[in-house]
């Protein structure tokens, strides 16, 4: 599995359009991933927080979102989207793309979201394997990337990952694939894995 083509950061307005939401659907995506009030969920490469205001929301009250990310422009619209819509319980955690790790507690979580962030990893491997650390036994990942097929926008073709790219690098790091995909819009997918208990 290869990757690593980086969003500038210059256009994150881009990921919150009304466009984009009629392209992609988060609501879909997150139905994917069966969150509950309560729920600790880790948005890894969160972005602005496309998918984590609507995340927060089906965790309120008790549960919670990390917003990690390793730009802290990005952290801040998402910090800012949040209070604007009287979001209470995103935490944005800001990491470094070094070899240290995310700093977030050995399966203190229930399910991560990774969207469009895989392929911008400098080791996949790596960023599976801190997932892998960080989710309680039994936990769930959404990996939504784009179709690996020629299109107006998103990152070139060589840079994206197909879904037998990304299942592979998921058995590798121990996750069983549980669904055939879900339906989140044209040019997208998202599959979900699981951490057997
Ligand atoms: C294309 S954006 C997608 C943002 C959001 N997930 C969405 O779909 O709207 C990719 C995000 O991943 C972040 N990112 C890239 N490499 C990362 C890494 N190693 N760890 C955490 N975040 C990373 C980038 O800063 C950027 O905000």
């Amino acid at each position: 599995m290869r990757a690593t083509h980086r969003f500038d950061p210059q256009h994150m307005g881009r990921l919150v359009s009304p466009e984009r939401r009629k392209m992609l659907d988060p609501v879909k995506a997150l139905d994917c991933l069966e969150l509950r009030p309560g729920m600790v969920l880790v948005d890894l490469g969160a972005g602005p927080g496309f998918f984590t205001l609507d995340a927060a929301r089906r965790v309120a009250p008790d549960g919670k979102v990390l917003a990690i990310d390793i730009s802290q422009e990005m952290l801040d619209l998402c910090v800012q989207r949040a209070a604007g819509e009287g979001i209470k319980n995103v935490v944005p955690v800001l990491a470094s793309t070094g070899s240290r790790g995310y700093p977030v507690a050995p399966a203190s979580v229930d399910a991560v979201l990774m969207a469009m962030v895989l392929h911008e990893a400098d080791s996949p491997a790596r960023m599976l394997s801190e997932v892998r650390r960080m989710l309680k036994p039994g936990g769930a990942v959404l990996l939504a990337e784009w179709k690996k097929e020629e299109s107006a926008m998103g990152p070139p073709l060589e840079h994206r990952l197909s879904p037998r790219e990304a299942t592979e690098g998921f058995g590798a790091a121990g996750f069983i694939r549980s669904n055939d995909g879900c339906e989140v819009g044209p040019h997208h997918y998202a599959l979900r894995f699981d951490l057997p208990r």
